[in-house]
């Protein structure tokens, strides 16, 4: 995976298949908004699914800034399968699209198929989430710093905590993303470093198991900690829709979310903002899905041959409740 000790490395071998790329391009007509013709660039995109809140901003965001780069986008959805994945891209190379790129489901697994379009000279940008592979095979990640994300939890906890007045130990509960994708290991990674560095004493996680980033899967395993675990205090969330599902176990439950359970989710979708507002949610690390414009600009790049930076960064900010009233009416997602 990226790191940022390679973040401004320039991607010379990609940016070398590229420019063979760019010479070798097929014919193409554009669904955008610019003319077609031979210089119109078809883009492959490989989608997760559609998990969550997120992920669906995530590929409005995609299919309009393609529309607006004028480029000939063929978009297909894994529905959260890598088997799915691979076989889109590997249709992608037997059509000969310009540029592929994808939204990893896990990090492990992806070197034949990124081998196949690197001998095929059809770079490929990874968006939103790495892989386990070597960096010769991609140009470059478009995306957040999921550990730090785990970080940024991990410290507004600490003002939630102090803003409850809380006391005593913190008995945690952690729901995991997908398993094996690069923001359920990170963003656990990242609040698991805080943890161990400052809390050692008095946090711990209790219980910790994946829902998949979907709602029901919040809920579902929610209520199985409840049952296991009802002295849990605190609930970290790897997403929105992981905690909205579990806010409603919760209220099953008879507990009061937001206070009698102190909830962090990541991400920052419209639904999460409601929750927050209504004081079910007390903070929010934001992850930004709106990565179409600055995906499309990289697109445009390696397939001219360009040098691009290892790793785009994604920027994003937290929320604490008392900001969500303010701060739903703009949220652009
Ligand atoms: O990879 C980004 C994550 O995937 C989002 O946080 C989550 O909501 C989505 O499903």
């Amino acid at each position: 995976m990226l790191n940022r000790r390679n973040f401004l490395t320039a991607a010379v071998g990609v940016a070398a298949t590229a420019g063979l790329a760019a010479c070798a391009k097929e014919d193409s007509s554009s669904t955008g908004s610019s003319s077609g013709g031979s210089d119109t660039i078809t883009l492959g995109f490989s989608q997760v699914g559609s998990e969550s809140g997120w992920r669906s901003a995530n590929t409005d965001s995609v299919k309009s800034a393609a529309k607006e780069a004028g480029y000939k986008l063929q978009f297909s959805d894994a529905q959260q399968k890598q088997e799915n994945q691979i076989s889109a891209i590997r249709s992608f190379i037997a059509q000969k699209v310009d540029v592929i790129a994808f939204s990893p489901v896990v990090v492990t697994g992806w070197d034949a198929v990124l081998k196949e379009a690197q001998a095929a000279k059809i770079p490929v940008v990874l968006t939103d989430r790495s892989v386990e592979s070597d960096e010769s095979l991609f140009a470059t990640l478009v995306g957040s710093d999921f550990t730090d994300e785990g970080r940024r939890a991990a410290r507004i906890l600490e003002k939630v905590l102090e803003k409850a007045g809380h006391k005593g130990d913190v008995k945690i509960a952690q729901l995991e993303g997908t398993t094996g994708a690069a923001p359920a290991i990170e963003r656990a990674k990242g609040f698991k470093e805080v943890m161990d560095a400052d809390h050692a004493d008095d946090w711990k996680i209790v219980v910790t198991q994946t829902g998949d980033f979907t709602r029901a899967g919040g809920k579902q395993v929610m209520s199985a900690f409840l049952q296991s675990n009802p002295d849990i205090n605190v609930l970290y969330a790897h997403n929105d829709d992981m905690g909205l599902g579990a806010i409603q176990a919760i209220e099953a439950a008879g507990k009061k979310p937001g206070k009698d359970i102190l909830i962090i989710t990541v991400d920052g979708v419209k639904d999460g903002f409601i929750a927050m507002s209504e004081g079910k949610i007390n903070a929010i690390v934001e992850c930004n899905p709106l990565l179409g414009p600055q995906l499309m600009d990289v697109v445009k790049k390696v397939h001219a041959g360009e040098t691009v930076e290892r790793w785009i960064k994604t920027e994003e900010s937290d929320f604490m409740q008392d900001q969500a009233k303010d701060a739903l009416p703009t949220r652009k997602y």
